[in-house]
């Protein structure tokens, strides 16, 4: 049997979850539901969590007066309770302060030296705190991160290094033959760029009196695990090494590109596992055309978003915005607009249109089968782009588009033969129509669920065959004429109301 494994990156800690993180999040949810409905939902393993150790932490704790880990209890449940908000339906919540992840981590560490990966040597150079990264004089604007705005520190210390240098070329052609991928195709450039100029080994480890807070190397207790070594095995240690490791797919954002694909794959080598199957890489909301983030202050609350559209419509809002795989700059005041045309008067008008009109002229009853061409192939074009965006490039916002499309499409059918006229002048050609009317409707209301399950199953209540429809695979959704005629309809409240 077929398994999917798939991940978000795990998240600091620092400060509440922001909408950059609910995308992530949001966006690889959508990818667990799809695989659910396709191969089942012992199939699939969706983990996400927190990520706690390191300086930034620290400081944080430090700054609110509280030990380290009793403010990670706290923003971890932060983040928490937005995905439970948001009906994220990950399987395993991964906290890098949890016992048997700290344990799995210094085994991994133990194997990399063990396996002759690591030395010891002194780093000179700048840190980004923000970052919680090595960071060197040419990645800087105007002396300083171009992520978080601050100033790097200057540190000297003596750390034990991971020997990078040894796996480039593997990694080098893991990548270019696509047994690693990495989509978008841009971000597949810019890695193999990235290796062509040369990356520098990294430190494993860092100070103790420098850092404070993190997992100590179990051969060197001066020495504490570096923060990216300990986050990234989360993807191994969540699922204890076995059953669902290798990872189908981690979805990361475009910041931490270099540590998933060249540092994790080159420590899993070097520790003797299997490689992730792909990483796919997202990109950044910005707020006039500066990144969002905790650290700069300038943050959109997914929760307020929620409050004033709803959980469907949050979704498709933030989903739809920009490309996945782009940045894209938020613009908070055309969501509103968005609602009104896509949900409202898009999906909504239409479900309800074709609704009232088999209420009134079909006593409320799915008329006899049909099939109209145009329709039917409609809806067949749109389920093949539908598995190619999905499972291979990852496009779930083109998807939706495509949807939006069917929708586009139906509404100017409707006006082109004049349905409501054809009710009345020709019966049996609109009946016709109609039933083909409500079948677009039904596939869409599959398509949709991966996104906005709460809409699906309203549509298929109102669709009068929720239990039917319930039974279902996602194979015997897509065929054409799933809905039973007689079957009384059970139209109800409009989908979404006009803000
Ligand atoms: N803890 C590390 C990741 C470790 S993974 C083994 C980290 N955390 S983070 O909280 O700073 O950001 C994690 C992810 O959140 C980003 O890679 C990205 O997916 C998402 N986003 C954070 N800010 C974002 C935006 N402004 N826009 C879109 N996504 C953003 O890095």
């Amino acid at each position: 049997m077929k398994k999917f494994y798939i991940t978000t990156p795990i998240y600091y800690v620092n400060a509440e979850p922001h909408l950059g993180h609910t995308y992530a999040t949001v966006s690889a949810d959508v990818i667990a539901r799809y695989y659910r409905l396709k191969l089942g939902k012992e199939n699939v393993f969706f983990l996400t969590g927190t990520d706690e150790h390191g300086s930034k932490i620290k400081e944080k704790a430090d700054q609110e007066g509280k030990k380290p880990k009793v403010f990670c209890d706290e923003v971890s449940d932060l983040f928490k309770n937005v995905w439970k908000q948001f009906e994220i339906t990950n399987n395993k919540f991964i906290r890098t302060t949890d016992k048997e992840h700290i344990s799995f981590v210094i085994d991994f560490i133990q194997k990399l030296k063990d396996n002759d990966a690591l030395y010891e040597d002194y780093y000179e150079g700048l840190y980004c705190v923000g970052c919680e990264k090595f960071i060197t004089e040419k990645e800087l604007v105007d002396g300083k991160c171009p992520d978080h705005l601050i100033e790097p520190e200057i540190v000297k210390e003596k750390n034990w290094f991971f020997n990078l240098k040894k796996y480039l070329p593997q990694i080098q052609k893991l990548i270019q033959t696509d047994e690693l991928i990495i989509m978008p195709e841009k971000s597949k450039k810019e890695v193999l760029g990235l290796i062509k100029q040369g990356v520098p080994n990294f430190s494993v480890s860092r100070e103790k009196n420098k850092v404070q807070w993190g997992i100590e190397l179990p051969w060197d207790s001066s020495q504490l695990i570096y923060v990216w070594c300990d986050a990234l095995t989360n993807y191994v240690s969540a699922v204890d090494g076995k059953d669902w490791w290798p990872a189908d797919l981690h979805v990361i954002g475009r910041d931490i590109v270099k540590f998933h694909a060249l540092y994790w794959p080159a420590m899993l080598i070097a520790a003797g596992y299997e490689l992730p199957k792909s990483e796919f890489v997202h990109g950044y909301f910005t707020v006039n055309g500066t990144k969002m983030s905790k650290t700069l202050g300038n943050v959109i609350d997914p929760l307020e978003m929620f409050k004033e559209y709803g959980l469907d419509a949050t979704k498709y809002l933030i989903l739809s915005q920009f490309p996945f795989g782009q940045d894209g700059d938020i613009e908070a005041n055309k969501f509103i607009e968005k609602y009104n045309s896509d949900l409202s008067n898009g999906l909504g008008n239409l479900f309800n249109r074709v609704l009232s009109l088999v209420e009134k002229n079909c006593e409320n009853k799915i008329p006899e089968k049909s099939n109209i061409k145009e329709l039917e192939s409609l809806i067949s074009n749109t389920w093949k782009s539908y598995s190619k965006n999905m499972e291979e490039t990852r496009r779930i916002d083109i998807i939706l588009t495509e949807i939006w499309k069917v929708i586009h499409e139906s509404d100017r059918i409707i006006s082109e033969i004049k349905l409501w006229e054809l009710v009345k002048s020709d019966s049996q050609k609109a009946n016709e129509y109609l039933y083909s009317f409500l079948e677009v409707l039904r596939h869409i209301s599959w398509m949709i669920i991966p996104y906005m399950q709460k809409t699906a199953q309203e549509m298929q209540k109102q669709l009068g065959n929720i239990e039917f429809e319930k039974k279902k695979t996602l194979d015997g959704a897509k065929e054409w004429g799933g809905l039973e005629p007689g079957i009384r309809l059970q139209k109800g409240n409009v989908l979404f109301m006009r803000k």
